[in-house]
């Protein structure tokens, strides 16, 4: 088949026709940059934040979780430093009226009409604002969070004495954010409502390079390993020194090839102790770590890893789209890891009749209790197949009229096509072989 170029239409078109991702409240026209996740990307929402959390908290001795509120007293907000300094400069093109951010002119053009004539610049503050309270005079004005970080620096102290962890250690939560983005293309890539899996490393200050490092690779072993994402697909984009933010003495992206472009995926950030003295001067409560073994004390410095859940799962469903030929026909498939898909096996009686369902249902149930799976009795056994493909369901298990008589059932492997003969009562070891 000749190699066609992936386009973000496609993968868009995809996941709203198989109940993935689709425009939030779309009967009354959508919200810009809102997306909803639908029974399969649920699924596959889920897989990518647990295997986020087994690898970067539950097979760590030396991190810990926390799920912290999304509302926080608003001065968090001014010493993180958002307040005063969250925000993009907007223009408005005088020919077309378009708005733009300053910095995404084209060499000082609109990038709509090409005009060259503007508004002065604008701030516009990247946090929404809501208030908290019921009555005017006692109400406060609060914002959502645009990142989950603050919550887990400003509980530090807590969290390290209730866990009673030692530096070096981590905090990680996984969380919603908010951000009121002004550019709202690119699907689900920049949304404005999203989630992060972020981890906070407390370490000494020596010993920062050398964690920066570290957890660099394990980052990159996240999307190889555990996502199956395509290595060459995958890039390191570090940020120079004059580009930094505000708290950062160090940052790379790890960025991925979307068909939009290379950009970024996840952040790691050595954010020194900007973070953890903030909130100590403005809160007026020590965050001081007190090191037991050299009765030393001093605030920690940090390295950050910050992804989007939204963006893993795009580069997911991207990386995993194949098209191929089956049979002599078109078909197209989502090669996701077996730990990924949303869909881990699919079983068909070959016909409603003639016994097969009461053979069928038992083992679909067996199943059912330990992986997602999917019972499907409609339509030829080439068109379940290519549904299954579709959602990226790595077996299919069908039972047909052999299996009355010789206590067996054919399992697909979605990649290969390939079929094997299996007892019944072997079917669950051989997946579980494959799915573990
Ligand atoms: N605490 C550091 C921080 O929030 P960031 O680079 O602004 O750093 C980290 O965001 C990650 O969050 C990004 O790499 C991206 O995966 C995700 N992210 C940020 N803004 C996003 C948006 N508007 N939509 C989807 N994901 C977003």
């Amino acid at each position: 088949m000749p190699e066609s170029k992936l386009t973000l239409d496609t993968i868009t078109s995809l996941a709203k026709r198989r109940g993935f991702i689709f425009q939030s409240s779309e009967i009354y026209g959508g919200l810009a940059s809102c997306w909803d996740f639908g029974p399969l990307g649920v699924e596959l929402k889920n897989n990518v934040k647990n295997l986020w959390w087994k690898t970067m908290v539950r097979m760590r001795d030396d991190v810990v979780g926390m799920d912290s509120s999304i509302l926080m007293h608003p001065d968090v907000w001014v010493a993180s430093g958002h307040v005063g300094a969250f925000h993009d400069m907007l223009v408005d093109c005088l020919n077309c009226k378009t708005r733009t951010r300053e910095d995404q002119l084209e060499n000082g053009k609109c990038p709509r009409c090409g005009g060259a004539e503007f508004t002065a610049p604008q701030k516009f503050q990247l946090m929404f604002q809501t208030h908290a309270g019921s009555t005017e005079t006692g109400k406060m004005d609060v914002w959502l969070r645009p990142e989950t970080c603050q919550g887990i620096f400003v509980d530090f102290k807590q969290v390290q004495s209730v866990s009673r962890m030692k530096v070096p250690f981590g905090i990680a939560q996984i969380g919603k954010a908010f951000r009121n983005e002004v550019t709202t293309k690119s699907f689900i890539f920049r949304s404005r409502e999203f989630e992060q899996m972020e981890m906070e490393f407390f370490c000494k200050p020596e010993t920062a390079d050398e964690w920066y490092e570290s957890w660099r690779q394990v980052r990159w072993n996240f999307y190889v390993n555990a996502l199956g994402v395509n290595e060459s697909n995958l890039r390191w984009a570090p940020h120079a020194q004059e580009h930094l933010a505000h708290y950062a003495r160090a940052a790379v992206d790890i960025e991925y090839q979307f068909p939009f472009g290379w950009h970024e995926i996840e952040g790691i950030h050595n954010r020194t102790d900007f973070d953890l003295k903030a909130h100590q001067e403005h809160s007026g409560k020590s965050l001081l770590y007190h090191d037991q073994e050299t009765n030393e004390k001093f605030i920690p410095w940090v390295i950050e890893t910050s992804a989007g859940v939204e963006r893993s799962i795009l580069v997911t469903i991207i990386d995993a789209y194949a098209e191929d030929e089956v049979g002599g026909e078109a078909r197209n498939l989502l090669k996701f890891h077996p730990d990924v898909a949303p869909v881990k096996v699919a079983v068909f009686p070959l016909q409603k009749k003639g016994g097969m369902e009461e053979v069928a249902m038992p083992l679909f149930r067996d199943l059912q209790e330990r992986w997602n799976c999917q019972y499907d009795v409609a339509g030829n056994i080439g068109r379940r197949y290519r549904r299954q493909d579709e959602i990226g369901t790595p077996f299919c298990v069908t039972v047909d009229f052999d299996s009355l008589e010789d206590k067996a059932a054919t399992i697909r492997d979605r990649d290969t096509t390939e079929q094997v003969r299996i007892g019944l009562d072997n079917v669950k070891s051989w997946l579980f072989e494959r799915l573990k």
